[in-house]
This record gives C-alpha cells, sequence and structure tokens, in this order.
C-alpha cells in the first residue's frame, strides 16, 4: 500500500520533522512505498486562488495543487505531522486542506450535500503543543486540536482518522530522554497499524 506523509513545518530540526521522518522511515523499512511531502520545503502555496472557486466547468486547478491530489489519491493512508500555532493549525496545514481537499476531488455537492470521494483511505494525525494537556483542555485549545478528527474535515471527505496521537510540553529544549520515548510511541503507532500481523500460534 502506498503511504502519503504530509509534514508541515518549517524548521528541519523540529520535533514535527523529527517524528514525521521517522514516522515515514519505520513505514518503509516494512516493506512499504512512502510519499513524503514536506509543505515548507516543497513552497507548497496555501493561498486558494479564486479560479479554484469557480463552477466546475470553468474551475482551474493549478498543477502544484493537482500534483498533491494526485498523491492523496494514489494513497491508501496518510499521516499528517503538525504542530499547535496559536491554538490551532499552521496556516500552511490549513491552506493544504483548503486547497488539496477540493470540491470535486475529495467530496462532491448532490442536492445540498457533501458526499465523500475519499472513501476507503486511513489517516492518522500526529501534533504536538508547548502547552500541557491540562492547560490545552482548560483553554479550550484541544479543540481546535481535534478539528481535523471531529466530523468536521476529514470525514466529510470519506478518510478514516484511525490515530491522532498528540504530544504534550514539547518545548524547544525538549531532553533527548523525552524525545526518544516519544520516538517510541511513533514507532509503536508504525507497528500497531501497519506492521506484520504476528503468526497464528498452536
Ligand atoms: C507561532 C507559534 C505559535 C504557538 N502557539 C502555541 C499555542 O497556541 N499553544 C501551545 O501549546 N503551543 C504553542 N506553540 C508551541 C508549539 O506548539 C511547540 O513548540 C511545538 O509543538 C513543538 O514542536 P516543534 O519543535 O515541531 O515546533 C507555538 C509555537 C509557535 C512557533
Amino acid at each position: 500500500m502506498k503511504h502519503l506523509v504530509v509534514i508541515c513545518h518549517p524548521r528541519r530540526k523540529s520535533f514535527t520533522q523529527t517524528i514525521g521522518r521517522s514516522y515515514a522511515q519505520a513505514v518503509e523499512a516494512l516493506g512499504n512505498e512512502v510519499v513524503v511531502r514536506d509543505l515548507y520545503r516543497l513552497r507548497f502555496d496555501p493561498v486558494l486562488g479564486e479560479s479554484e472557486l469557480l463552477d466546475a466547468e470553468k474551475r482551474h486547478v493549478p498543477s502544484a495543487v493537482r500534483r498533491e491530489q494526485r498523491h492523496l489519491a494514489e494513497a491508501g493512508a496518510v499521516a499528517f505531522f503538525y504542530p499547535l500555532w496559536w491554538a490551532f493549525m499552521p496556516a500552511m496545514m490549513k491552506g493544504y486542506i483548503d486547497r488539496v481537499l477540493a470540491s470535486g476531488f475529495a467530496y462532491d455537492i448532490r442536492d445540498d450535500e457533501m458526499v465523500p470521494r475519499l472513501s476507503g483511505k486511513k489517516a492518522l494525525i500526529f501534533t504536538s503543543s508547548g502547552a500541557d494537556m491540562a492547560y490545552l483542555r482548560r483553554s479550550k485549545q484541544w479543540s481546535s486540536m481535534r478539528l481535523l478528527e471531529e466530523d468536521n474535515i476529514l470525514s466529510l471527505c470519506g478518510i478514516e482518522l484511525i490515530e491522532h496521537l498528540h504530544f504534550a510540553s514539547v518545548l524547544p529544549d525538549l531532553p533527548k530522554r523525552s524525545l526518544d520515548k516519544h520516538l517510541a510511541i511513533v514507532a509503536g503507532a508504525v507497528e500497531k497499524h501497519w506492521g506484520k500481523a504476528p503468526v497464528a500460534q498452536g
């Protein structure tokens, strides 16, 4: 199965990039085809253009958006990696969603209802925050961390979320011990979802 890994962070040595790359390597090591889309490195333009919102006959889908749609269409699974910025996902991540999960590709509108077009695909989400879980819940930032998984985005396109792993209290001077612990959790998720099925005993 082809796996798509979408990483949204400008800094190569960020926690987000580190766990995203580690996930991609682990999935690949299991013999899967992996395509990493590093949105900042690609200089993905997150701004939805007017031409993309025209009626289907007149709509122009720019080649950069079409390319990302092709990667998603070909993948059986997609994993998103992004941090919490000002109580929300980074604008780059939101722009990817606005433009790539577009009408006519990710869903159709029929009789005023959204009809999903990406059914059968599975998704994982990996997020991080500087704040701890107690603060995220108290401040309601946790609700926005869960926007992709609630009935708002992925499920409207037919994509089944199979896990959302959030890493709280991730600060710039994260000790190596904590990073290693988080990387082990990421490796565990890869094994759990994409590892070989255990051989039946007896
Ligand atoms: C522009 C910006 C805004 C941020 N806003 C928040 C926030 O609202 N809540 C929070 O808990 N952490 C916030 N943080 C901290 C990041 O979420 C945290 O440093 C990040 O998850 C750590 O992973 P990284 O190394 O991949 O950046 C912010 C960081 C930046 C750069």
